[in-house]
């Protein structure tokens, strides 16, 4: 191995010292327990993946009005901040860091999820195309509720109580989810956001609901501690943008003054060509972010390596690896046979394609050139 830096090389990220440089991706895993409160099955799940140089919890909603999918964990109630503790603690046993995703759906939801069986809510009154997955199955999606300005600061203020919160939880730190279509996205993007309001129009205006959620939550946590992630190609959930780069390239760099603890990138993927998107590559952002940047989305061992030694990006987050692969790091230092995630056991259920993918043991016929 020459010195170039890579998978393995420790990472000085604020004051948290990563062992190494493999990230693991925030994933959706819908198996919180009644009112959306983590439980012990999700402090094993999160204990298995401590080796991760950082773990990023799954999104998680700061608010009942922010949910959007049957199961997923909530950061507002005691009994929610306790069930996370447990998810905390254990990882912390182990060794390991989390940060928690803090989450609000905006229009991906559906009255069924809303309190009052109320609208959703969005920057513009534009229904996304395809279903919400309701608890009764999927459901056209609905036109939501165009916010009011004098509603927004109701939900900056729930992002601030939400990292609140996420302290009191025990977390290391805390991701804004800004990323796939979700409310902060529907912002950020000309497709979904036709406001006239400051929030809309130019990238200036769109970008402040942004901007004010990192000043609402680092008024709780050091900025060192907050991480932003964005998806520029990303089409999933019915997103546009007339200029993805522009608007994602000004984004990067109006988060380069709070001196955050990152910013992680979704690469764009070929699904997102297929659908329209315009690649807004990494390198791009890149130059105009001068922070620590995760890159992720497709990424293998030799690729996480490649983009690190090329200095594209400081860390790389691993998503259906890790779900498939509790140990990924250890696997990855030994170049070992990696084990296949289950797409029918990503979402709902219990320990099954959970917390049963096996540990690599390195028995006679399973070693590999090491
Ligand atoms: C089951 C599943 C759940 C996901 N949940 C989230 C999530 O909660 N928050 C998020 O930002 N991205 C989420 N993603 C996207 C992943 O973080 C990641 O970007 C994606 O899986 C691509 O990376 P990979 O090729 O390493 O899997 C999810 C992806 C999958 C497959």
């Amino acid at each position: 191995m020459n010195n170039s830096i890579n998978l393995f090389s420790p990472y000085q990220l604020g004051d948290l010292e990563l062992p190494n440089r493999i990230v693991m991706a925030p994933l959706t895993r819908q198996r919180a327990g009644k009112g959306n409160v983590p439980h012990s099955l999700n402090a094993t799940y999160y204990a298995q993946r401590a080796s991760a140089g950082l773990i990023i919890a799954e999104a998680t909603q700061i608010s009942p009005q922010g949910q959007g999918y049957p199961n997923t964990p909530g950061i507002y109630s005691a009994e929610q901040v306790a069930g996370w503790k447990l998810v905390t603690d254990a990882v912390h046993q182990q060794g390991g860091r989390i940060f928690l995703q803090l989450w609000h759906v905006g229009r991906i939801s559906h009255p069924d999820f809303q309190p009052d069986g109320a609208l959703p809510v969005a920057p513009s009154a534009i229904a996304p195309k395809g279903e919400a997955f309701t608890y009764d199955g999927p459901k056209p999606f609905v036109t939501p509720h165009a916010l009011e300005t004098s509603e927004i600061p109701e939900i900056v203020e729930q992002y601030r109580q939400g990292a609140i919160n996420a302290l009191a939880a025990g977390f290391d730190g805390i991701e804004i989810h800004a990323a796939n279509g979700y409310l902060i996205d529907q912002f950020l993007r000309d497709g979904t956001n036709h406001r006239t309001d400051e929030y809309g129009g130019s990238i200036e205006n769109r970008v402040r609901f942004l901007l004010e959620i990192i000043e609402a939550v680092t008024s709780v946590w050091d900025t060192n501690r907050v991480g932003v992630r964005l998806s520029p190609s990303g089409t999933f959930n019915d997103m546009r943008d007339s200029n993805p780069l522009e608007t994602f390239g000004y984004t990067a760099q109006a988060l380069n003054k709070f001196d955050l603890a990152y910013l992680h990138i979704v690469d764009s993927t070929d699904a997102d060509i297929k659908y329209g998107g315009t690649a807004v590559p990494t390198k791009y952002l890149r130059e105009k972010y001068t922070g620590t940047l995760i890159a992720s989305a497709g990424y293998t061992r030799e690729k996480g390596n490649a983009v690190l030694a090329n200095k594209e990006a400081d860390l790389v987050a691993f998503g259906t690896l890790f779900i498939a692969n509790p140990d990924l790091p250890r696997r990855f230092a030994l170049n070992a046979p990696l084990n296949q995630p289950n797409p029918e056991t990503f979402y709902g259920g219990g320990e099954k394609g959970y917390t049963d993918y096996p540990f690599w043991s390195a028995t006679s016929e399973q070693v590999v050139s090491l």
